[in-house]
């Protein structure tokens, strides 16, 4: 009878055990408009200061064919995510570490469009996708600029989108027509605005308000503001020295900008934990895409 209590107490504990150590990844899409506006530098550094900041971040290159993340980490990377699919591998045969404790999976190429997989690829990637969920604090998707249908599947199954723009009349109003055909599709998916590139921190902020309001205005939905990157040639440095700005100078204006955006995302996010959705919503939501289509 003791024994069946102590066993009983003793299942107890490892269930409180696993439920403590139970991460659940928030998936988080990085996209433009426009193309060159500065997406893979931003994801690759904001993933680099959340990892400062002791989270787990995996950082999951999308944009097959022409993704640069190895490249800008400097390194050359064995297998891609298109080795996955093609031969068959766990979703953590892929998964390279960069710079101590960051995570990331390379775009390769070959692979025309995996947001089009047939059934049987699909639910391979959904369950070895599934399994990374739990691994991480945040999984962010570097995609590619622009929007086709299979990517906006993929970017409405995810927790949020992080749309970038320059200041620029070009790049801002297709950031618009980006904000405006996500919103078509779902008017509930969080979408947060970062304004790269700035000329100073006044007019940047200037640039993200006036968006807002016409986001506000025109398609009656809310646009958060995520911060204000400078123009700065130390992201020029960084990227011929084939090393993250976060690394590569960490006194530049540009990686204390980060740091300041990382630390006030990650202050809302915690107010904002009792509302966190459940692990699996990515899947779910992408599995009911799929089916309706
Ligand atoms: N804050 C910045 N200050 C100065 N230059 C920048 C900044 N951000 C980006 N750049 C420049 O823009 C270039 C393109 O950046 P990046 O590759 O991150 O853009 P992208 O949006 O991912 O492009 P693509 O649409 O092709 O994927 C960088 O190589 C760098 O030269
Ligand atoms: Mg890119």
């Amino acid at each position: 009878m003791i024994m069946a209590m102590n066993d009983q107490a003793e299942n107890l504990r490892r269930k409180i055990e696993v439920r403590r150590n139970f991460r659940q990844a928030k998936t988080i899409a990085i996209v433009s408009g426009k193309g060159g506006v500065g997406k893979s530098n931003f994801a690759l550094n904001f993933s680099l200061g959340l990892t400062l900041k002791d989270k787990k971040v995996l950082i999951f290159d999308l944009d097959i064919g022409m993704g640069n993340i190895d490249i800008l980490l400097g390194k050359s990377s064995r297998l891609s995510i298109v080795n996955m699919f093609e031969d068959k591998l766990s979703i953590h045969d892929i998964i390279e570490t960069a710079a101590d404790s960051l995570s990331y999976i390379s775009a390769g190429s070959g692979l025309s469009d995996i947001f089009t997989m047939d059934k049987a690829n699909f639910d391979y990637f959904t369950t070895q996708f599934e399994e990374l969920a739990s691994g991480y604090d945040f999984i962010i998707f570097d995609m590619g600029a622009g929007i086709t249908e299979g990517t906006a599947h993929f970017l409405m199954a995810t927790d949020e989108c992080i749309v970038v723009t320059t200041p620029e009349p070009t790049s801002l109003t297709d950031a618009y027509a980006m904000i405006k055909h996500i919103s078509m599709k779902d008017s509930t998916i969080p979408l947060r605005l970062l304004v790269n590139r700035a000329q100073n921190r006044k007019s940047g902020i200037q640039t993200g308000n006036r968006l807002q309001q016409v986001v506000n205005r025109f398609l009656d939905r809310e646009l958060l503001q995520l911060g204000v990157l400078p123009d700065d040639k130390a992201v020029v440095q960084a990227v011929t020295g084939q090393s993250p700005f976060m690394l590569y100078n960490q006194k530049s204006n540009v990686a204390r900008a980060m740091v300041e955006i990382v630390d006030r995302f990650l202050g809302e996010k915690d107010r904002m934990e009792s509302t966190t959705t459940d692990s699996r919503s990515f899947i779910n939501k992408l599995k009911q895409f799929i089916k309706e289509r």
